[in-house]
């Protein structure tokens, strides 16, 4: 993040020198979720004898996928969770899977099962997605959560979390440009399950006008140019224009893509940096409202996750 930004207001966003669009400070407004998790798990803790518990399996020894877990055990924590990691290996059967997947679904110390994804290739991901309770499911993965948010059934469902955590943000913004949601046209580039799907059923539900724009739509750039509200989840280095965005509008880069920089690194590598799917300096530009890559959308994925855990927590308690 660009340290000559004024510091953040309450509400997260920061207004730059140079004009343009507020940054909308992703970081510090997870932060404010997770502050609220944690309130909200030793409120639990106290009337309800109830300690939130996460369990997170991974299988397999992929380096990411590593970081991920390590950092949801870590977030976890921080909250005040009961935090288990499960670690089985790449050569683990379907079987072992499933049954790891059945002894959580029966622990009642367990409100959330979350399985790392991408699953060695033998292993049949929907399977293994599917035998999660889908009262557990605080990925929102479930096609019994991803129903639930197509019906609009959301205060029963599991949002997934990375459009869960944008549309914080996107509330955020709007809050801060004093504008209302409802009637604005919502424009997700991206129709993958975990995002662009949900991301359109939330701000459908929110009644914005939402159009799913992806690799076979035409006129991307006219589409795009209709935005209110553009959510960008492709996985494209910078393919959305800054010159394509409406003036005044939010956007909300999902996009992590990394790419090649100038120089060497200190091990004499060539260099690497992270880039969202939008053009970030330009967009900012017209935006009313962008998040940066990293510390915009990204960081929400993480907040989320314990937000959801503690909601299925206190729905254990009240069943
Ligand atoms: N792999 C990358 N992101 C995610 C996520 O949000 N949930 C799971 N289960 N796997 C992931």
């Amino acid at each position: 993040m660009n340290d000559t930004l004024t510091p953040p207001d309450a509400s997260g966003l920061r207004t730059s020198p140079d004009g343009g669009g507020m940054i909308i400070d992703g970081k510090l407004i997870s932060q404010g979720v997770l502050d609220a998790t944690a309130a909200g798990a030793a409120k639990l803790v106290a009337d309800a004898g109830i300690t939130p518990g996460l369990a997170v399996v991974l299988v397999g020894e992929d380096p990411a996928s590593q970081v991920y877990v390590g950092a949801k055990g870590k977030a976890a924590k921080s909250c005040g969770f009961h935090s288990v990691q499960h670690t089985l290996p790449a050569s683990a059967a379907q079987a072992d899977v499933l049954a790891l997947v059945q002894q959580l679904n029966a622990d009642p110390a367990i409100h959330g099962i979350l399985v790392q994804l991408p699953l060695p290739q033998h292993i049949h991901a929907a399977e293994i997605l599917e035998a999660i309770s889908p009262a557990k499911d605080v990925d929102g993965f479930h096609p019994v959560n991803a129903g639930l948010i197509a019906i609009g059934e959301m205060a029963r469902a599991f949002a997934p979390c990375t459009p869960a955590g944008a549309l914080i943000l996107i509330d955020r913004a709007a809050q801060a440009l004093g504008l209302d949601l409802a009637g604005l046209e919502a424009v997700v580039v991206g129709r993958s399950n975990i995002v662009g799907k949900p991301m359109a059923q939330l701000l459908l539900a929110r009644n914005c006008t939402v159009t799913i724009a992806h690799s076979r739509t035409r006129d991307l750039p006219g589409v795009v140019a209709r935005a209110d509200i553009l959510v960008a989840a492709v996985g494209r280095p910078e393919m959305i224009h800054g010159d394509w965005i409406k003036p005044g509008a939010i956007v909300i880069d999902v996009g992590i893509n990394r790419v090649p920089a100038e120089g060497l690194n200190a091990q004499g590598k060539p260099r690497t940096r992270l880039v969202g799917d939008v053009a970030f300096a330009s967009a900012q530009r017209r935006a009313g409202a962008i998040t940066p890559v990293p510390g915009g959308a990204g960081p929400m994925t993480i907040a989320m996750l314990m937000a959801n855990t503690l909601q299925s927590a206190r729905r254990s308690s009240q069943s």
